[in-house]
């Protein structure tokens, strides 16, 4: 549709979570006219349900090489180890800039950062805020910042797609604003840098740690505009969520690696660790091994769900350490403090998204990617524990650099181009709203923890189905689902599970959080490169 409004600015951030909002205040504070979009209210995204913290080596002894070793480690032989570098060494004062930005860390008694461990750290180097509330703490404070500057924000603005010139550089966004007034309706903003920080696509699958935003709208835009899209078989599965049945929806509750990392045991019904002995790390081990020990030993016991035991802590640790773990559980009848925490892995985070380089900068001139959207290489095939936010803060500082340098250098890059129509593209199929469940369950039963040929095959012929009755129903009947966020959300999951599936068969072998059952071996001979993935915009 044609847009009803339009705002011009420097640059036009999507999103509102660490990375968004680190990338605006930055630009903002270089005197570049910033818009922030975002798609439900400034604080409704990923980072606020962050609980563990943010790795950095901050603490005694600790170095940004240790920090790049276990990353590396984690990351299964994908990792861009330039990325990785650039991430640990700029990541302590990125911490330090964030707590002058406003953000309160717990402080041991000393008076320095409290830091925890997490499954891939050799040592604590994780800082973390209201005992594990850190990403709300963090959240607060840029929200914060953002009001204080008196940015200009957009709320309840879903991104539809990217505007570009005659070129084929970045000249802004368009998108569907619901109930703000001024901007109601479909609209545009025009800029010549556009910075997608959009976060992650865990809503692809039934049960995920996500909150219900995360929809993949950042790279299902970018695959329609053409972009370079990479590594989107590595989905990381959290291994310890609250287990609520085996057909519970949505989001559900995340009990904190750091809850292993202060010492509580994974164990079976019958109150066997079985991670000792299939790692040196035993429960810390890297997330996507401690993923796989739980589901091997639920496939062995034929159990829905393990346990996380941690009744030692007590009562007072809990109280003080963990108190939002400890309100979800007990909101669901469950008191960690007199009993184990039933878990199982739930979909928890896409290590792969919009490929950039170095500079936050995609394949599309003028477009920029940040946070979980984005694939800078750091995470490879399974990302550490906890590196999530400080990607978000190192890149988003990257980028707002690189947009601040190409304004002052370039007056070209400066100016607004016009964007062109494209009234040869053809209209985007959209899906009815229930087509999201179809796709979650299908992704979840063919693409989740545990994958195959078969599985993955049954799933691409489905989500191939949904897709050509999309198209069948405008190419044939001229019919399409009303436009509306829920509409464009199922439109963009599809668009996203698409790809992955594809990309997830095609990876034969089992590497990181990747795990293919019939490859069982990582295979370093054919498989130790990236599956990148560009399509065609006019054939979206
Ligand atoms: C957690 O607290 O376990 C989540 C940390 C992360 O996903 O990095």
């Amino acid at each position: 549709p044609a847009p009803g409004w339009s705002v011009t600015a420097d640059v036009v951030v999507v999103g509102s979570g660490v990375a968004g909002l680190t990338a605006a205040l930055r630009c903002d504070a270089a005197g570049l006219r910033t818009v922030v979009v975002t798609k439900a209210r400034l604080d409704d995204g990923s980072t606020r349900w962050a609980q563990g913290g943010i790795a950095a080596a901050l603490g005694e002894g600790d170095t940004p090489e240790q920090h790049l070793d276990d990353t590396l480690v984690a990351g299964a032989g994908l990792c861009d180890e330039d990325a990785v570098r650039i991430l640990v060494t700029e990541g302590p004062d990125a911490v330090r800039r964030l707590i002058e930005t406003g953000a309160h860390f717990d402080e041991s008694e000393e008076g320095g950062l409290e830091l925890t461990r997490e499954g891939g750290h050799h040592r604590r180097r994780i800082a973390h805020a209201g005992g594990d509330a850190t990403g709300a703490e963090i959240s607060r404070a840029l929200v914060e910042a953002v009001r204080a500057r008196g940015l200009r924000t957009v709320e309840n603005a879903l991104v539809l797609d990217l505007l570009t010139d005659t070129d084929g550089r970045t000249a802004g966004v368009t998108l569907h604003v619901m109930g703000e007034g001024q901007h109601d309706g479909v609209g545009a903003v025009h800029a010549p840098a556009v910075v997608l920080a959009t976060g992650g696509m865990g809503q692809v699958f039934s049960a995920t740690t996500n909150p219900s935003v995360s929809t993949g709208d950042g790279v299902a835009l970018a695959l329609r505009a053409g972009a370079e899209v990479s590594d989107l078989e590595f989905v990381q599965f959290h291994p310890t969520v609250l287990f609520l049945g085996a057909d519970a929806e949505g989001q559900q509750p995340l009990v904190s690696e750091a809850v292993r990392g202060e010492g509580a045991h994974l164990v079976d019904a019958g109150g066997v660790r079985f991670m000792a002995g299939r790692h040196e790390l035993a429960e810390l081990a890297p997330r996507d091994i401690v993923a796989k020990g739980i589901m091997r030993r639920m496939q062995e016991q034929d159990a829905e769900h393990m346990y996380l035991d941690a009744r030692h802590f007590g009562a007072h640790m809990w109280e003080h350490r963990f108190p939002t773990i400890l309100a979800a559980c007990r909101a669901h009848g469950i008191d960690p403090v007199h009993e184990p925490i039933p878990v199982a892995p739930a979909a928890h985070y896409a290590s792969g998204g919009v490929r950039t380089d170095s500079r936050g900068r995609t394949t599309v001139p003028g477009l920029y990617a940040c946070g979980e959207v984005a694939c800078t290489g750091v995470h490879g095939a399974n990302r550490l524990a906890s590196n999530s936010l400080l990607e978000g803060l190192v890149y988003a500082e990257r980028i707002a650099a690189d947009i601040v340098g190409g304004h002052e250098e370039n007056s070209l890059h400066a100016r607004v181009p016009a964007p062109v129509a494209h009234p040869e593209k053809p209209a985007h199929p959209l899906l009815a709203p229930e087509a999201r469940f179809a796709i979650q369950r299908i992704m979840t039963d063919g693409a989740g923890v545990l994958r195959s040929a078969a599985s993955l095959e049954t799933a691409a012929e489905r989500i191939q189905q949904l897709h050509t009755d999309a198209r069948d129903a405008l190419d044939v009947n001229g019919k399409t689902a009303e436009p509306g966020v829920d509409t464009w959300e199922a439109t963009n999951l599809l668009c996203v599970a698409r790809v992955l599936v594809a990309a997830a068969r095609l990876r034969e072998e089992t590497r990181g959080c990747h795990w293919r059952e019939d490859k069982g071996e990582r295979d370093d001979t054919n498989w130790r490169r990236h599956i990148v993935v560009r399509l065609n915009p006019d054939r979206t």
